[in-house]
């Protein structure tokens, strides 16, 4: 099938190459000239397990190429995907749809032969029908059809997620369009349910998902607060928890409060379509409240830590707001670190993938380092705040003989306790009563 993925970022580059792997013919395209130089020079431009490697083998036998140009792309596809941001309005927080519109006109002109627009970008319900229309206001004999694609890859996984689906959701209204996506979907035919709706419940879905699983990790980090003051531990809770199929054992871990740029961009999203159409949404609405409320407590510790010093100085591991990816977007280790900064804190920086994206952000506001310990040598203390796996690996006595004192705030719960304990640590740990 011929593809054109519009869009470039955390979602359409592994969807492209993921695309052209399964034997597509993809046309990444992007309105940015500079990431499309950068990738027609063979060079990825965010950092994904497995994306490299994909990345080589596509674009070396051209079964994905890149291109800024609709005139060339858009006539010869069966497809387009629509895969460009929806970043949140700064004062509704609801999405904003001006680059879904920009790109629906733009490629309402260069429709030829039947073809099918697939919204993967996460978009307000009813989305589709206004694509629909601008689509055929700029271009009245085009013949086409908008589905809703949703995509719930992770971060730090895409590649894994693009070829193992939970579930593929296709929102749409026509028998033809969903031909297509047979087509495209057969080599998961017997791998997933592929579950075919309307198209506003396909884009209900993707936004009642995100908001539930921001409320299911919310949930547990009050239950791991609420361990804390009872003795109990949180991962023994999550483990008897999670034995309950109706509970399911994921997303229980707890942290330093949710981020990256869907859970908090698609709850507040969700919660103003909510207030926009005169429904009672007050669970999600607290889920966002909790988790500012928790960045701030975490960081509150950290600096309760240090109190006895001035201008103390805190070595910081992660700020990713994940482990596994390059990307800061609304990473809870960057709030922490800015409120620790309005209280004259000096920072030490370590991240193994997401200093370039650090430096863009906080600029000479703090100090990067090149290695874990470099980071916390001379430091008053250690706080971990993003789960990348190489800081399990870290050497408690080495970290000992670095800090000026011995302190660790773990919100990843990256080291094992007791032993921190007989090492002579104060740990602060996450729900678990020390
Ligand atoms: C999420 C959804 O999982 C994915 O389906 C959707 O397509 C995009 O949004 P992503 O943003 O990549 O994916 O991150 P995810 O792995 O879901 O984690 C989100 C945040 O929750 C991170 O800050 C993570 O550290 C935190 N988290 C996740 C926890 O604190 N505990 C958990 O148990 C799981």
């Amino acid at each position: 099938m011929k593809i054109t993925v519009i869009g470039t970022g955390y979602v359409g580059l592994p969807t492209g190459v993921g695309l052209a792997e399964l034997g597509n013919d993809v046309i990444c395209l992007d309105i940015d000239e500079k990431k499309i130089n950068q990738l027609k020079s063979g060079k990825v431009t965010i950092f994904e397990e497995g994306l490299e490697d994909l990345f080589q083998k596509n674009t070396a036998n051209g079964k994905v190429t890149f291109s800024t140009s609709f005139a060339e792309s858009i006539p010869e596809s069966d497809l387009v995907i629509l895969a460009v941001g929806t970043p949140p309005n700064p004062i509704t927080k609801e999405a904003d749809m001006k680059y879904i519109k920009a790109a629906a006109e733009e490629l309402a002109h260069h429709l030829s032969g039947y073809t099918v627009i697939a919204i993967k970008s996460t978009v307000p319900v009813n989305t589709g029908n206004a694509v629909e229309d601008i689509i055929r206001r700029t271009n009245p004999s085009a013949d086409f059809d908008v589905i809703s694609l949703p995509e719930f890859l992770r971060e730090g996984f895409a590649i894994h997620d693009f070829f193992n689906p939970d579930r593929i959701i296709v929102g749409a209204n026509s028998e033809r369009a969903k031909d297509v996506i047979r087509t495209l979907y057969e080599p998961f035919k017997d791998k997933c349910t592929i579950l075919y709706v309307s198209r506003q419940s396909s884009e209900t879905i993707k936004y009642a998902s995100n908001a539930f699983l921001a409320m299911k990790i919310q949930y547990i980090n009050e239950m791991a607060d609420f361990c804390e003051t009872s003795g109990a531990d949180i991962y023994e809770v999550a483990k008897g928890m999670g034995l309950d199929s109706r509970i399911g054992a994921k997303f229980l871990v707890p942290g330093p409060g949710y981020g990256g740029f869907c859970f908090p961009k698609d709850t507040n999203a969700m919660a103003y379509m909510g207030k926009f159409n005169g429904v009672d949404l007050s669970l999600i609405e607290t889920t966002i409240k909790s988790n500012e409320r928790r960045k701030i407590n975490m960081a509150k510790r950290i600096l309760d830590m240090v109190s006895d010093k001035k201008n103390p100085t805190i070595a910081v591991l992660g700020s990713a707001f994940k482990g596994g990816t390059d990307d800061c977007r609304e990473s809870p280790a960057l709030q922490i670190i800015e409120i620790m900064l309005a209280h004259d804190v000096n920072i030490r920086l370590y991240d193994p993938q997401a200093m370039p994206n650090t430096k863009a952000i906080l600029g000479n506001m703090i100090t990067y380092c090149n290695s874990a310990y470099e980071a916390i040598g001379g430091a008053d203390a250690l706080a971990v705040l993003t789960d990348w796996a190489e800081f399990k690996e870290l050497d408690l006595e080495k970290i000992k003989m670095l800090l000026t004192k011995p302190q660790i705030a773990d919100y990843r719960n990256t080291f094992d306790c007791k032993k921190a304990k007989e090492l002579g640590f104060e740990i602060k740990s996450l729900g678990r009563k020390l």
